[in-house]
């Protein structure tokens, strides 16, 4: 045990309690960045706060990294420059840790998480039907139908963001949907950066392993946000966490992270025994003093409000898990008619800003996993401790 390094890493606000960062109790200097199989074990990584595009930044990565935990930055709802920012305020708020070159090998503590999905073909025509649909509510509202925009909302993995992650080397690249071109995921190993991607199902994991990523990211069906399926959109092929982690532990030889309604210790624990070679945790994190997660968005994680979520395809074009409001009840949760992803997003936006300016949430996609019972407002590095506690 290195105890300089353990020194740096103590929370100055929690150093009479457990705060010590059990990725560095065990730490061993590696050279370079291929960390590949035992990058778990190697770097004591048990926890991973998900990655979510729109309810968090840099701030709640480095806190759950210094927390002892692998933090994510999401890239779905980001330019390029804007990523590179993120990247780099990262960079910054860990800066003070002296011994990170060395314990990770050059490479960047942090995973970056893209989305990776086949953007649609123009819809004009669904689009503009859509529209129709909803403009007995742009009147409601004051808006002019005429101004209500089209396009996408999230961009794919592209040669840009290769480029970035040529220039920052995270650790950690992961998927949504699937993977991007097998020569970009080639290019990022060749720089030694791990490639995970989620699988809803079995098939899914068996793909990826074939793919040649380092790790599966096992999304049951109770997780809040998109659901990352890709080989099927059949829902009836979706599963619970506890039903899909072990399928998947039996099916593939690569390491297996459990995703989807962990929220406490004991979850946390029983992702452990099914086999789980870390957990990542998504909507306990998201009433975190460091996410950016809306008034709106945590008053109704915190509400009865979240007893009720479901998968609606609403607000992107795809289903995502939120909590069941307005909009959900009156339009869905499931229309066909919802233009394809990402292209869904743009109808519904202005009467997201219309209904917020009024303090409502009726059209705002409050995404949340189906265990939103344990959300609290507390710092992050409160709620790892407490999910790593789990991991004993
Ligand atoms: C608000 C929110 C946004 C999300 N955005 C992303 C994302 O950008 N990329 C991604 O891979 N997963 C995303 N997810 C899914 C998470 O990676 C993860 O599967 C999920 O949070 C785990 O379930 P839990 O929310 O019950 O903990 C999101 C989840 C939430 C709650």
């Amino acid at each position: 045990m290195n105890f300089r390094l353990l020194g740096n890493r103590v929370n100055p606000l929690f150093s009479n309690t457990f705060v010590l960062a059990p990725h560095v109790v065990s730490f061993k200097p590696v050279n370079n960045c291929d960390m590949n199989a035992s990058f778990f074990d190697k770097h004591s990584i048990r926890l991973i706060q998900a990655p979510m595009a729109g309810s968090q930044n840099h701030r709640l990565a480095a806190a759950v990294f210094l927390a002892g935990g692998l933090g994510s930055i999401p890239a779905a709802m980001l330019t390029t420059e804007q990523l590179q920012t993120e990247l780099s305020a990262f960079e910054d708020a860990i800066a003070s840790l002296t011994d990170i070159p060395l314990q990770w090998g050059g490479c960047l503590p942090v995973n970056v998480n893209f989305f990776c999905h086949t953007p649609p073909t123009e819809q004009l025509e669904k689009e503009a039907a859509w529209r129709q649909q909803l403009t007995p509510l742009y009147q409601a509202h004051g808006i002019d139908p005429q101004s209500v925009g089209s396009g996408p909302g999230r961009a794919p993995f592209s040669e840009e963001s290769l480029k970035l992650m040529g220039q920052f080397k995270p650790a950690v690249v992961s998927f949504h949907f699937g993977l991007p071109k097998a020569e970009w995921v080639q290019q990022l190993k060749s720089w030694g950066i791990q490639i995970w991607s989620s699988a809803t199902t079995v098939q899914e994991a068996q793909w990826l392993e074939q793919e040649g990523v380092d790790a599966v990211i096992a999304q049951g069906l109770e997780a809040g946000g998109h659901r990352g399926m890709f080989l099927s959109e059949d829902l009836s092929t979706q599963m619970g966490c506890l039903a899909l982690l072990p399928q998947i532990c039996k099916a593939v030889k690569l390491p297996v992270i459990a995703a989807g309604g962990i929220s406490t210790a004991a979850a946390v624990s029983a992702a452990k025994a099914l086999g789980a070679n870390a957990v990542q945790v998504g909507t306990a994190f998201l009433t975190s003093h460091e996410a950016t997660t809306s008034a709106l968005h945590r008053q109704a994680l915190m509400s009865d409000a979240a007893k009720h979520t479901a998968l609606t395809n609403l607000f992107s074009g795809r289903p995502a898990r939120g909590i069941v409001n307005k909009f959900m009840r009156d339009f869905g949760p499931l229309n066909p008619e919802a233009p394809a992803f990402p292209l869904a997003t743009s109808a519904v936006a202005p009467l997201r800003a219309a209904a917020e300016a009024k303090g409502q949430s009726d059209y705002s996609p409050l995404w949340s996993g189906q265990n939103a019972s344990d959300c609290q407002a507390l710092p992050a590095a409160d709620i790892a401790h407490k999910l790593l506690q789990g991991w004993t």
